[in-house]
Order: C-alpha cells, then sequence, then structure tokens
C-alpha cells in the first residue's frame, strides 16, 4: 500500500474508511488496559487488535470531518489535519496482511506508532487555527456553531483515545525504553496518589505564575475517604489527572491575582478530594470573582474562545493562559473515563470547579464516539424557531390596556 501512487491513495482511502467506520469502537476498561499489560502481556494480542481497532477508530471520526461544512473543511489548516488522518491509516493498514508471529514486524509495528503519534502532536493548535480562519472569513450562524462545537467535542475525545491506545503499546512493548515508572503499566499507575498529583499541577502553575507576577496564592489540601483513613488513590491515568488539575490551578490563581491587584495578601486556592464508593471528586476552589452565570457555558466553547490566533510551537501570550481550549479539553480527559468537569461559580466572589471521576477501575471504561445514522442526525438540526418569548425593551403601557368605560 505504501508504494501506491498519490491518485491511487485518493482512490482507496475512502473505500478503507468506509470500511473500517461499518465497525464501531470497542471501548476498553480499565482493566482490559491492565490487562493488556500485565505479567503475561501479550505483544502479538494488543498488535492484531490494534491493526483493526485504530483503523476503526481513525475511519469512524474520519467520516464525521468530512461532515463539516465545506468552508471549514476547505481551510487549509483542516486539509492539513485530513491529511494527516490518512496518512496514518495508511500506515497501520500497512501491517493487516504482515505476520503476527514475525517479531521484526511486531518492531515495526511500535515505529510505526511513534512515528503516527508525532505527526498528530500538533492537531490541537492546527484545528484550532482552522477555526480563527474559518471565524474571520465568514459570518456565523447559530447552527454552524452548535455542529462545530459538537464535533470538536467528538474529535478531540477520539483522539484521546488512539492516544492513549497507542501510548499503551509503545509504552509496554518498546523493549529498549527503561521504564521510568516501574510500578505503573504504560501510563496507567494503579495506585495513582491523586493528592500527589493536585501537589505537582500546583507547584508548576506556580511557578508560571511567580514568573509571570511575581506572586501566587498558596494551596490548602484535604482529603475525605469514606472507607480508610488513608490518603485517596485510585487506578487512573495520572497525565490525564495532571493535565485537568494543571489547567484548573492556572485559571484559579489568574482570576485570584487579578481580583487583588491591590491587596497585599492573596487567598489560597482551596482542593478537596474526595473518594466515595462510586465518585472520586475533586473540588478546586478560587476567590477570584467568579464569571457571571450567562457566560459559563460560552468558557467551554471552541468558537467563543477569547484568545487571538495561537502560534505553533511558541507561546506569546501570558504563560497562565492558553488559547481558551484549557476548560473543553480538560472536561473531554475528564469524560473519557466516564467522568466529567463541573464550574460553579458566583460572580463577586469565586469559582468551584469540579473534576469527577469514576472511584472504581470497573465503572472506567473508554466513552468513545461512534458514526452512525444518530451522529449524522445530529449534524442535520435545523435552527428551529424559538418557543419562548422575547422580553421587550419597553415596560409594557398598562393604560392601553383600560377598559373602556
Ligand atoms: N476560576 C476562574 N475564575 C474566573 N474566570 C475563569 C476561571 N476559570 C476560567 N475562567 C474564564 O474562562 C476562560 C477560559 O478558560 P480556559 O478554557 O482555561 O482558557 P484560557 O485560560 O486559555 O483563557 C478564561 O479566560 C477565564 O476568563
Ligand atoms: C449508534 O450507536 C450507538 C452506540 O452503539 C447506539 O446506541 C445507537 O442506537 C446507534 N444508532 C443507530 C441508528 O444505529
Ligand atoms: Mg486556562
Amino acid at each position: 500500500l505504501s508504494l501506491c501512487g498519490r491518485t491511487q491513495i485518493v482512490k482507496v482511502v475512502p473505500k478503507h474508511i468506509e470500511h473500517f467506520s461499518k465497525f464501531s469502537p470497542s471501548p476498553l476498561s480499565m482493566k482490559q488496559f491492565l490487562d493488556f499489560g500485565s505479567i503475561n502481556a501479550c505483544e502479538k494480542t494488543s498488535f492484531v487488535f490494534l491493526r483493526q481497532e485504530l483503523p476503526v477508530r481513525l475511519s469512524n471520526i474520519m467520516k464525521e470531518i468530512n461532515l463539516l461544512p465545506d468552508r471549514l473543511l476547505t481551510t487549509p489548516s483542516v486539509q492539513m489535519v485530513q491529511s494527516w488522518y490518512i496518512q496514518s491509516l495508511m500506515e497501520i493498514l500497512d501491517f493487516l496482511d504482515k505476520n503476527p508471529d514475525d517479531y521484526k514486524v511486531l518492531g515495526e509495528f511500535v515505529d510505526a506508532l511513534v512515528t503516527i503519534r508525532n505527526r498528530h502532536n500538533d492537531v490541537v493548535p492546527t484545528m484550532a487555527q482552522g477555526i480563527i480562519e474559518y471565524k474571520e472569513a465568514f459570518a456565523q450562524d447559530l447552527v454552524t456553531n452548535q455542529n462545530i462545537q459538537y464535533f470538536l467535542d467528538r474529535f478531540y475525545l477520539s483522539r484521546i483515545s488512539i492516544r492513549m491506545l497507542i501510548n499503551q503499546h509503545t509504552l509496554i512493548f518498546d523493549g529498549s525504553a527503561n521504564p521510568v515508572h516501574p510500578n505503573t503499566i504504560g501510563s496507567i499507575d494503579p495506585h495513582c496518589q491523586v493528592g500527589d498529583v493536585v501537589q505537582d499541577a500546583f507547584h508548576s502553575a506556580k511557578m508560571l505564575c511567580d514568573q509571570y507576577y511575581l506572586r501566587s496564592p498558596d494551596l490548602i489540601l484535604q482529603e475525605m475517604n469514606k472507607k480508610k483513613n488513608l490518603p485517596v488513590s485510585m487506578v487512573y491515568v495520572p497525565s490525564h489527572l495532571y493535565h485537568m488539575l494543571f489547567e484548573l490551578f492556572k485559571n484559579a490563581m489568574r482570576a485570584t491575582i487579578e481580583t487583588h491587584e491591590n491587596s497585599n495578601n492573596l487567598p489560597p486556592i482551596q482542593v478537596m478530594v474526595s473518594l466515595g464508593g462510586e465518585d472520586m471528586s475533586i473540588k478546586v476552589s478560587d476567590k477570584g470573582g467568579g464569571v457571571p452565570f450567562r457566560r459559563i457555558e460560552n468558557l467551554f466553547s471552541y468558537m467563543y474562545s477569547t484568545a487571538p490566533a495561537p502560534q505553533i510551537g511558541e507561546y506569546t501570550r501570558p504563560p497562565l493562559a492558553g488559547f481558551g481550549y484549557g476548560l473543553p479539553i480538560s472536561r473531554l480527559y475528564a469524560k473519557y473515563f466516564q467522568g466529567d468537569l463541573q464550574l460553579y461559580s458566583m460572580e463577586g466572589h469565586g469559582t468551584d470547579a469540579v473534576i469527577y471521576l469514576k472511584a472504581l477501575s470497573t465503572d472506567s471504561i473508554e466513552r468513545l464516539p461512534v458514526y452512525n445514522t444518530t451522529a449524522l442526525k445530529n449534524y442535520k438540526v435545523s435552527q428551529e424557531a424559538d418557543d419562548w418569548c422575547i422580553p421587550s425593551k419597553e415596560p409594557l403601557d398598562l393604560r392601553n390596556y383600560k377598559v373602556a368605560k
């Protein structure tokens, strides 16, 4: 397949996408991820699973890319992202007719996955660039905005899942790599100490904050473990948890500092980690003045992002703020294993951001988008006429309603 010319590729790719998008992705549970990486981990089994599952996940989401509005789909940035997906799909399909018993094949597969992972490193800022190009060139309407939000949530969640599969395989089966953390299984820590990750993420955000503002708020961390009087621990991907907390801390610090500009002491950021029978929740509370209720939903929107164009590979913005994707992407990390992330704000006072995760590894199952007619229908919704009154600007003049005597 790799020998195909460009025109050949253009002809065969849609057929492959058509074929593999007919399968639904297979969500893995935390337990299955651990089994793939346990003592009797079988590289061959993982290889045979991935050479089918990766094309299925890629093809499912590629079908949805094609449903984007033409004017967005044809921007150079989105075209580039699309070409990466096509290239990676073809590279994995190369392995379909290879022998799983040949250790050389297995080695080449690991290398191919590493290449693919690197190729897709900049997907998020490149997509964001496409959105900006589109926003600058065309007037937006509500339906298109909703479709783009719906698509990007699914697209980025799919990307998180594909990277998870690739990371697990390459970390577990790359013989040359020394295990950095001997107790982790790929990127999963079966005894993830939540409090430690909170401390790490806080420390990193604090360093950025000190650099930029020359001061930073303190942390007050509390833990509640219903069952035992021990620090909270769970089966989870520490890098995902770190990502979410780091984003929440940067936001909380920025808000705290900017609302207490003229004050000598900064109110601390309070964190509560709580483990129950079903949920493991983390609340990050700041006294940073909050956000009006009306704006909360927009904070999770890819289209309403207030930031200017991100510069790929360099940061021109204050380091505490990114390009407005901190919250929506963090929420996807939470949702990936059936959790969520919500903001409760009181304008004038501060914000509570809560991460909800599943306490039990048996409940932590990948949440994956699937392309079928249900998804297709969601892109076809038309703008319905409003069925709520529009409040009039002028107060109603009740004298007009006087009953004639
Ligand atoms: N804890 C908070 N307090 C006040 N405003 C917040 C808080 N968290 C988020 N925000 C608002 O939400 C916006 C979006 O946050 P985010 O998605 O992290 O993007 P960014 O930080 O790059 O702007 C922020 O710019 C800020 O205006
Ligand atoms: C689409 O897939 C989801 C998940 O498998 C399923 O619940 C839904 O019924 C499917 N829709 C159709 C129309 O098949
Ligand atoms: Mg942020």
